[in-house]
């Protein structure tokens, strides 16, 4: 895996067909995604649950582009090593998570995969700041995280166009998380980020068998936001 800021979609399989996990993700591949983003919830730190190392390692095996694995649980740190071997590429913490956010960061980076710091809409992006040297990644939710299909919180716009600045010149992605589609896209996009994630807007209306509409969700979120940057570059 290699940085580049180009825009890159990221489809949460919390908006896919659970009982069809290997199809599901062969479709969205097919259809262009860049990421896969995979979402742990705990029922603990959000009050959702889903699923564990054990899944993550099985739908491993069907995904060929990158596995990115938000991890919305407390605690963290017992549980890095069975998400790296499970096959994640990237690991996304929650900076809410607990009170020892940079050993978190450093046991990732320990296992040799890529660090997310994944920031909550009531956290202020200045709080990365003493961290911004050990991550590649900082995901900014613009939902509460826990569930899929939440309403985009626009305050979390002007948080994006600070974090941009914090980082400046470092090789460290902006994530957005959360009521992504191609009316919010263009927006965080214009403010600094480059990863998408979306659940809703790229499985809506579509399945497994009907790829093709999560080809065309796919497209008309990477379109607005390509308008995005052509128009303010
Ligand atoms: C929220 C999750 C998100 C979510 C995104 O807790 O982290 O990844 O599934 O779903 P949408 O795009 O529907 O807001
Ligand atoms: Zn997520």
């Amino acid at each position: 895996m290699t940085f580049d800021k180009t825009i890159k979609i990221a489809p949460s399989i919390l908006s896919a067909d659970f009982a069809d996990f290997g199809r599901e993700i062969r479709a969205i591949e097919a259809e262009g995604c860049d990421w896969v983003h995979v979402d742990v919830m705990d029922g603990h730190f959000v009050p959702n649950l889903t699923f564990g190392p054990p899944l993550c390692k099985a739908i491993r095996k069907h995904i060929t582009t990158v596995m990115d694995v938000h991890l919305m649980i407390a605690p963290v740190d017992p549980y890095i090593e069975a998400f790296a071997e499970a096959g994640a590429d990237i690991i996304t913490a929650h900076l809410e998570a607990g009170p020892h956010t940079h050993r978190t960061l450093q046991a990732i980076k320990a296992t040799g995969k890529k660090a997310g710091l994944a920031l909550n809409p009531g956290t202020s992006v200045d709080a990365a700041v003493p961290l911004l040297d050990l991550v590649d990644l900082v995901c900014v939710m613009t939902v509460n995280p826990g569930y899929g299909g939440q309403k985009f919180i626009h305050s979390q716009v002007d948080q994006i166009r600070r974090l941009r600045s914090l980082i400046g010149d470092r090789p460290v992605h902006i994530e957005v998380d959360g009521g992504v589609d191609p009316v919010t896209a263009p927006l965080v996009v214009d403010a600094g980020a480059d990863v998408l994630v979306a659940g809703s807007a790229v499985y809506r209306g579509g399945s497994a068998e009907t790829s093709s509409v999560y080809g065309a969700n796919m497209r008309a979120i990477r379109e607005a936001a390509q308008i995005e940057r052509k128009m303010t570059a």
